[in-house]
């Protein structure tokens, strides 16, 4: 009933979302490593990890025991009642693996949690330090940030913003960096400065006085298909932040813990945040969990003046930091972070190799193990397929009847084209990518047949 009531309201935004949405799955019936196998023992291929989340895999024998045995101990301790020491630790071991000075870590349930933590610090640095003036955030357009009010005025996401627009103070975009687009006598380090100084052009058409923050995927999540932008970008997206006293916010909530092949995405360019968002591979979808992440800097002044006004009820639980807690470790004995940027070389190989089978695939792109293709119908242009031929998400059923999960979104802002994110648990290995291969082979060739597409 549940979701069906969440397909109808998607409905009333966009036909093509309904399409996925709507449609009922099958009770689960257990999972372990990649695999999940449905009530009637069908088996799937978790090739998406869920939403990017189970990213050390399913049903951990060390996992689940860590979370017993927290269980036995206590499931909740309200935290202005208790400190508890899964967090104690879990929050040590998080600060020890980012940058110096980026130690203050506040526990949530989720990643628009993450995100609206973010952005309320913010604020309340900039209110204690003297800057009220200061509070629009910028973001990029596409992007996705949360479902709760505070996150979607951030998300640059017609079908998912649309609705709610009346009811929220939408913030200020720049495009995201969708190079590969683009066609021009730049090269791509030019390109990638380009996007970036549009930055600029917006803090200075907002004024810089009212602008508090940027905030960014440093590898684009479902939004774009994961977008990576060119190196030059990052670099001068901090210069620009620095030179106008702006924040720059990560958004990690999908890229971090190792799924590209670093601790934090942000390691790959050396790109230093003031605050950090994290969530979905942080307890693995064990347990909901999700964390902010400070600078000392910014969250001295807010302590200073009485504290930071906001909280969950269940920030820093004991059961979820414990999961959290066992997951890290299980990627460190298990070297999941340097699996997930070996194995991501080898299944983006292999999806690069789809090109040549199909010319209606666009792009391939992503870091480590969150990466995507997306579907055009002319790559010189770079033009979508036809809308009604809704590739998202037939290609998406067509692979579920297969056995392989694989997740989808329409490209353009949410309003055509077509990418799919091919992103399974860090623990997969070149047999399974290679099983994922001949899945995904045949449904593009299925697809192809049915919408009359040249197959090469
Ligand atoms: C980049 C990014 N930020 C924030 C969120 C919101 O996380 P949650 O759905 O856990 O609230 C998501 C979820 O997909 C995401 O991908």
């Amino acid at each position: 009933m549940v979701s069906a009531v969440q397909g109808a309201a998607k409905a009333a935004v966009d036909s093509n979302l309904f399409y996925q949405s709507a449609v009922r799955r099958p009770l689960i019936d257990r999972a372990e490593g990649i695999y999940i196998w449905d009530r009637s023992g069908k088996r799937y291929i978790d090739g998406s990890s869920g939403a990017m989340v189970t990213n050390i895999g399913h049903g951990n024998p060390r996992v689940l025991e860590a979370m017993r045995k927290q269980m036995e101990q206590a499931t909740f301790a309200y935290r202005l009642h208790f400190e508890n020491e899964p967090a104690e630790t879990l929050a040590r071991q998080v600060a020890a693996r980012l940058p110096q000075g980026l130690d203050r870590v506040f526990f949530v349930s989720g990643g628009s949690e993450a995100v609206e933590s973010s952005v309320k610090l913010a604020r309340q640095y900039a209110v204690v330090t003297g800057q009220q003036s200061r509070w629009k955030i910028i973001s990029r357009y596409p992007s996705y940030h949360g479902a709760t009010l505070g996150a979607l005025a951030l998300t640059g996401y017609a079908p998912m913003t649309k609705p709610f627009a009346p009811m929220m103070r939408e913030m200020p975009k720049v495009p995201a960096p969708t190079c590969y687009l683009d066609r021009d006598n730049f090269d791509e380090q030019e390109r990638g400065l380009r996007y970036a100084e549009c930055l600029r052009g917006e803090i200075e058409r907002q004024g810089p006085d009212s602008v508090l923050a940027f905030i960014m995927e440093p590898v684009g999540g479902a939004s774009t298909g994961a977008l990576v932008a060119p190196d030059s970008y990052y670099t001068r997206i901090r210069e620009i932040c620095d030179e106008f006293g702006i924040l720059l916010i990560l958004d990690e909530v999908m890229t971090g813990i190792g799924r590209t092949g670093r601790f934090l995405a942000a390691e790959h360019w050396n790109l230093r945040p003031d605050i950090v968002a994290m969530s979905k591979g942080f307890a693995a979808g064990y347990a909901p969990l999700g964390a902010m992440v400070a600078d000392s800097r910014l969250v001295a002044p807010v302590l200073e003046a009485g504290g930071f006004v906001h909280g969950f009820t269940y920030a820093g639980n004991p059961l979820a930091c414990a999961a959290g807690l066992a997951v890290l470790e299980e990627i460190g004995t298990q070297g999941l972070i340097a699996n997930a940027e070996k194995m991501g070389w080898v299944l983006k190989a292999r999806l690069e190799s789809l090109k040549e089978r199909y010319p209606f695939v666009g792009d391939v792109r992503g870091l480590g193990l969150l990466l995507a293709f997306e579907l055009v119908s002319d790559r010189g242009t770079m033009t979508p397929l036809p809308k009604d031929l809704h590739a998202h998400a037939r290609i998406v059923e067509l692979a579920y009847q297969e056995g392989l999960i694989i997740y989808s979104r329409r490209t353009r802002s949410g309003i055509e084209g077509d990418h799919f994110m091919v992103c399974p648990p860090m623990i997969v290995t070149e047999q399974q990518i290679e099983e994922i291969m001949e899945i995904l082979d045949r449904c593009l060739s299925a697809f192809a047949a049915e919408a009359g597409l040249d197959r090469g």
